[in-house]
């Protein structure tokens, strides 16, 4: 590699030409309409600009990495198509506002497309919750059995995961939604510059106060990065127990061929590849994060050229989280549950045993007492090596003479049923939940 090669950006900044050139549109008719430039020299640029679209997208543009970024290529292009009228381009414009306001244009169409891509998770969560309302497993703290709750319960726990994930980003766009064109290089323009009608043309709702922090902010991309990198550790977490419940072991799920692949070696595998690069991936996505912080942590006002720095890592993680969330989509619809398996394991190993301390509780025994009473009854049955369904009558009494025959009722179903308060996993609770989920996705719309 030549040293010359050190500064290009060109091979990633590319990306951002269609926002380039809608703001530099934007920017020629705000001169023309200031008379600084003339009508006729406006329409010569952005008939030009529209041509040098047409030619990126059909493939023709002559790229030129001697000529460092997009900024230039595009203006040097200008120059070729419409002669010296492109000169007048760059008046009251750096291209430290102009890369400012492509960022943000950028990020705020992403948020979009990420709201979309995580509202279609969502859409799946919720569709295989409705399908399996009342199917009951076993929920886990320490990856211990615990309580028995619904399957559609721990999905709707991820749809809430992304309920805030949505939260955030949304938040970010707020930040991103500010018009930094009209900052100059760092202290303002001293050509009449009417930001408003920028902000109008480019669809922006407010516009910077102060020049210099203008050009030199990228907290928008950090908090972009920040919001992904809590997304992608939701997704991680999916995709661990996707890999849990999907093995042998668990054999809760079977996820569909098209997301796992076969060993090189052992002709019985099937590996959820997708899952776990998905939480490998994750790595990165933190990585980008902490990259764009400690970029900018040192740095004096106003531009740097540090900040080129703010791009790759940022396209990276959009890439990634975009890529990820339509995975976990297809993932998600395509997985069969073993609802066989997973219902007869929501009682097994002692999960009731708070509800027979509930129970006792019922009794008028204090609760603490109760749970040492179940602790004694489920030690005896294990050593028995019995479930506690298994155990008769008399096992119960010689542990406490509370008990009676209806102990017998207690079933992971009326487990569940019991933890009847919001936000618990009793079959209408979980009903309505997957309702108003539901209700939500039809009626939010709107990207951001
Ligand atoms: N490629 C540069 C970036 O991404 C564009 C701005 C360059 N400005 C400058 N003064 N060299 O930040």
């Amino acid at each position: 590699m030549s040293i010359s090669h050190y500064t290009v950006s060109l091979h990633y900044d590319r990306r951002l030409y269609r926002q380039d050139i809608a703001g530099s549109i934007a920017h020629a008719r705000m001169l023309a309409r200031a008379g600084t430039i003339t009508g006729e020299d406006a329409d010569l640029i952005v008939d030009g600009l529209k041509r040098v679209r047409q030619e990126i997208e059909a493939d023709s543009f002559p790229w030129d990495t001697s000529l460092e970024d997009l900024h230039m290529n595009i203006e040097s292009r200008l120059h070729q198509l419409i002669g010296p009228a492109a000169g007048r381009l760059h008046t009251g414009r750096s291209r430290n506002d102009q890369i400012a306001l492509d960022m943000r244009m950028y990020t705020k169409e992403v948020i979009d497309d990420t709201v979309r891509a995580l509202r279609g998770v969502q859409r799946a969560l919720v569709a295989r919750g409705q399908e399996f309302r009342d199917v009951v497993m076993p929920g886990y703290t320490h990856m211990q059995r615990a309580q028995p709750v619904l399957f559609a319960h721990h999905l709707l726990a991820y749809f809430q995961m992304f309920e805030r994930d949505i939260d955030r980003f949304r938040d970010c766009y707020k930040r991103a939604d500010v018009l930094p064109l009209g900052s100059g290089a760092l202290a303002g323009v001293t050509y009449p510059t009417d930001r408003e009608f920028l902000a109008r043309e480019l669809n922006f709702s407010g516009i910077s106060a102060n020049s210099m922090d203008a050009v030199s902010d990228r907290d928008f991309v950090l908090e972009y990065l920040a919001s992904g990198a809590t997304c992608m550790m939701h997704l991680s977490r999916m995709g661990e127990e996707l890999v849990l419940w999907s093995s042998r072991e668990f054999g809760f799920i079977r996820l569909a061929e098209e997301f796992t692949t076969g060993s090189s070696i052992m002709p019985q595998k099937r590996n959820p590849d997708f899952a776990e690069l998905a939480r490998g991936k994750t790595g990165r996505v933190y990585g980008n994060l902490m990259g764009l912080l400690t970029v900018m942590k040192g740095l004096p006002l106003t531009y740097n050229r540090d900040l080129q720095e703010d791009k790759e890592g940022f396209f990276d993680t959009v890439d990634t989280l975009l890529a990820t969330l339509e995975v976990f989509q297809g993932m998600l619809s395509g997985l069969s549950l073993d609802v066989k398996r997973v219902t007869s394991l929501a009682a097994a190993s002692y999960v009731l045993a708070t509800d027979v301390a509930d129970y006792l509780v019922g009794k008028e025994v204090p609760f603490r007492e109760a749970h040492g009473i179940v602790a004694e009854l489920c030690r005896y049955a294990e050593s028995q090596g019995k479930e506690l369904e298994d155990l008769s009558l008399e096992d119960y009494r010689r542990f406490s003479p509370h008990f009676d025959q209806e102990v017998f009722h207690i079933t992971a179903r009326s487990s569940a049923a019991a933890r009847d308060n919001i936000g618990g996993t009793a079959p209408d609770r979980v009903a309505k939940a997957l309702n108003q989920a539901e209700k939500l996705l039809e009626e939010d719309t709107d990207g951001h």
